[in-house]
């Protein structure tokens, strides 16, 4: 088996999937300033991918060379249908797959997916069953919580920790509370489940982490292999970066934001909503002077050619 898991220099740092936010432009963007480890793709649904709605699910698992270590993240709850996805993911080279456990959105539990499978072992235990077998010789991994109304952790992870997998990510919050801390004590109890049950699984922890730094203090403090990074992307799109705290100027956050429109723009060209890209403007258009009315302004533009005029309008910025 290609397990790239086995080879990451530890502490490794991993961009979180997340939904509308981690698509391959984001994701490209990310490996070109400050690249993760291991990449994640937003979750997709298994059924998108083996039948109706594949041309939206192949886009969503575009990667480039440049993203790799990369892994497909799935989620659904027809065994049959992980096992054709495992198959395709595979075809597609991705480097792993992992299955989504821990999703807690209406639209997801309510057909027993995501988070609901936390209730549901003998489902999750045939999910994850069927994607080794679709997948063959590449990793696979879950990402889940540590409950689902309410803490379960040492059962559910026991439980995980038995199917023999490459790596577990573990959220420290259960399903039903997005708010509130992340439970880190949890995830290390997690850590040291793993060393009895399974010594060869990779954990992984996530929530609330901000910076490298952090990362560092969770990998000593609570016994993981990694550590996730979601959120904190959005505050600091150089989180990755290992070796460097500067603060970026107000032109390195505006090079970014073009860049990532036009590539935006030019990958998606129509198919997507160029309105669903306006919630990056936030990220990169943020604390400096006149950060707010710019700000306003481009959440006006319709295309790049627009977000450029606004830009040198109000920043009188010399861009081509
Ligand atoms: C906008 C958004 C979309 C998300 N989409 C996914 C997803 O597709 N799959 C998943 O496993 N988790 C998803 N998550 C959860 C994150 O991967 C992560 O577990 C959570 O944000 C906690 O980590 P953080 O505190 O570093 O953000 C999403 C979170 C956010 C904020």
């Amino acid at each position: 088996m290609r397990n790239f898991w086995n080879n990451l220099k530890k502490p490794f740092l991993v961009l979180a999937p997340m939904y509308d936010v981690t698509d391959f432009v984001f994701r490209e963007i990310i490996s070109e300033i400050a690249k993760p480890d291991v990449l994640f793709t937003e979750f997709v649904n298994t059924n998108a991918i083996c039948s109706f709605g594949k041309e939206k699910a192949t886009k969503d698992l575009c990667f480039s060379k440049k993203q790799r270590p990369i892994v497909a993240q799935i989620w659904g709850t027809n065994p049959d249908m992980f096992f054709k996805a495992a198959q395709e993911i595979s075809k597609m080279g991705f480097d792993g797959i992992d299955i989504n456990m821990g999703c807690p959105e209406r639209s997801v539990v309510k057909n027993g997916s995501g988070a609901a499978l936390i209730k549901n072992p003998n489902l999750a235990k045939e999910l994850i069953k069927a994607t080794k077998e679709g997948a063959k010789d590449i990793p696979i991994s879950v990402k889940t919580r540590i409950g689902y109304s309410k803490i379960i952790t040492e059962e559910w992870t026991s439980f995980l920790l038995e199917q023999n997998l490459n790596a577990l990510t573990i959220h420290g919050r259960i399903a039903n509370k997005s708010d509130g801390k992340t439970m880190w004590n949890e995830i290390k109890k997690v850590a040291s489940l793993r060393n009895k049950l399974s010594p060869r699984t990779i954990i992984i922890g996530n929530g609330d982490v901000k910076s490298y730094k952090e990362a560092l203090g969770k990998y000593n403090g609570y016994k993981v292999d990694g550590v996730m990074i979601g959120r904190g992307i959005l505050s600091n799109p150089w989180v990755f970066k290992k070796d460097d705290v500067v603060k970026h100027s107000k032109e390195d956050l505006i090079n970014l934001l073009l860049k990532h429109t036009k590539l935006y723009e030019e990958t998606w060209k129509n198919t997507k909503n160029f309105n669903a890209l306006k919630k990056f403007f936030k990220v990169y258009v943020r604390e400096f002077k006149g950060s707010n009315e710019l700000r306003q302004e481009l959440m006006k533009c319709q295309n790049y050619n627009q977000v450029v005029e606004t830009i040198k309008e109000l920043e009188g910025a010399n861009l081509t």
